[in-house]
């Protein structure tokens, strides 16, 4: 099948090389003309396991094209998805202009059917205006369809949770629609629930928002068991093997964040108020989440006495990891709040270090988490990359002013800590 995929970040480059790979033949466009060029030459612009064999094996074949120009895009091919980004407005709601118009320009090139899918995350009643665009602006007399297939996809494993999903949810308006998404994921033989766009619109914002709630219900349960002397690690466990609950999403810490829990969480707040239900619980959600990051800074600072003039070792600066996705980073508010109060940073990570660039001043970037704790105060673990699982503790130590680990992830045993002699101060235990 020929499809156009609007939008070649995360989702869409990702989107576009599973398509491929599953025979279908994809032209991938971008209105940055840089990432396109670059993309041509085969560079991929961000870091993601698998998709850059992925990317090249498909590019070779002949399957997978990229191309600044969305009207060529549009005419030869039957399925376009839009898979542009909603960033977060001031006001928490999701900017949606990107996707107005890419729906005025596929309204404007296309010349016979079209089933125009929404993949990008969108309020519920998007499909509605996508639709109402698309009516208005149309040069030619032609039917369209409009559906919505929101995508789970989770950095760091993406290319899997689209090979192997859990679920394929498609909204859609008519047989027609419902027949052509159902050949275009028919190779995966995943579970499909077929529904109206409303209603997958909101599947999406409701899992994400219910994700993040999981999360801050753990931290929140994890500063009862610091005051109550409990272990969240053994609550965590015990609560997830009930099947109803399950373990997954259960990790304390410091907090989400990323480019869509954040940003999902405020936009389903934004759209519930807007239709006129307050919604308080996930007002909350956010508050904790948020709360979390302070709650870090202070036992830092409880464990130095005085941030000022310490040198502190930053492992991880990645939002999770694998993935050099700095968006919306606990690391950038914790950096920044520790240098405001006069800390010098060495930071290190295994993929994020280029991105972090841009976005701190004043930070030494070492190229490994010795480099980071030579001469530090203590080390921080801000992302739990598994390389950090497998330091040898005892150099670590060494090279370390004091032997003093504050540990945002939970990555290590208390105990075996203990035993080689660390102060070693964590989350919820
Ligand atoms: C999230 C969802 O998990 C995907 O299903 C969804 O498709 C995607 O958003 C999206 O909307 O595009 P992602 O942002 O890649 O995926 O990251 P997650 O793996 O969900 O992690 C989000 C944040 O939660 C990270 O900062 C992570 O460290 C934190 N987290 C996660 C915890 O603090 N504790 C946990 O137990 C799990």
């Amino acid at each position: 099948m020929k499809i156009a995929i609007i939008g070649a970040g995360y989702v869409g480059l990702v989107s576009g090389a599973c398509f491929a790979e599953l025979g279908h033949q994809v032209i991938c466009v971008d209105n940055d003309s840089s990432k396109i060029k670059a993309l041509n030459k085969l560079h991929i612009p961000i870091y993601e396991p698998g998709l850059e064999e992925l990317v090249k094996r498909n590019h070779r074949h002949g399957r997978l094209s990229f191309t600044a120009d969305i009207a060529r895009a549009v005419k030869d091919s039957l399925v376009i998805f839009i898979a542009v980004g909603t960033p977060p407005k001031e006001n928490g709601e999701a900017d949606l202009t990107g996707i107005e118009s890419v729906a005025r320009s596929i309204a404007r090139a296309m010349d016979s059917y079209r089933l125009i899918v929404e993949k990008s995350t969108v309020p519920v009643e998007t499909g509605k205006w996508v639709k109402h665009t698309i009516e208005i602006n149309k040069k030619k007399k032609v039917t369209f369809d409009v559906a919505s297939n929101p995508e789970f996809l989770r950095e760091g494993q993406a290319i899997k949770n689209f090979m192997q999903p859990d679920r394929i949810v498609i909204g859609v308006e008519s047989k027609k629609a419902e027949e052509i998404v159902r050949e275009l994921y028919g190779a995966l033989g995943a579970p499909m629930l077929v529904t109206d766009i409303k209603s997958a619109e909101l599947i999406k914002h409701a899992s994400n928002s219910f994700l993040a709630m999981k999360i801050s219900f753990m931290n929140a349960v994890a500063s009862v068991c610091e005051l109550s002397g409990a272990d969240i690690e053994r609550v965590a466990e015990g609560m997830g093997m009930d099947k109803r609950i399950g373990r997954s999403f259960l990790n304390a810490g410091i907090g989400f964040g990323g480019f869509c829990l954040p940003k999902d969480l405020d936009a389903f707040i934004s759209i519930s108020e807007k239709l006129g239900y307050n919604f308080n619980l996930l007002k909350e959600v956010k508050k904790i989440n948020e709360s979390k990051k302070q709650d870090f800074i202070k036992k830092i600072e409880n464990s130095l006495w005085n941030i000022k003039e310490k040198t502190i070792a930053v492992l991880g600066l990645a939002f999770k990891p694998d993935t050099d996705d700095m968006r919306f980073a606990p690391s950038i508010d914790i950096i920044e709040k520790l240098q405001s109060d006069g800390a010098k940073i060495r930071a290190f990570d295994p993929q994020a270090t280029q991105k972090a660039k841009v976005i701190f001043r004043g930070v030494k970037f070492c190229s490994d988490a010795y480099e980071a704790a030579k001469g530090s105060d203590c080390v921080i673990i801000v992302t739990e990359w598994s390389e950090f699982k497998e330091l040898n503790l005892k150099k670590l130590k060494k090279l370390l002013k004091q032997p003093l680990i504050i540990d945002g992830r939970n990555i290590y045993d208390p105990h075996k800590l203990e035993g080689l002699g660390f102060k070693y101060v964590s989350i919820g235990r």
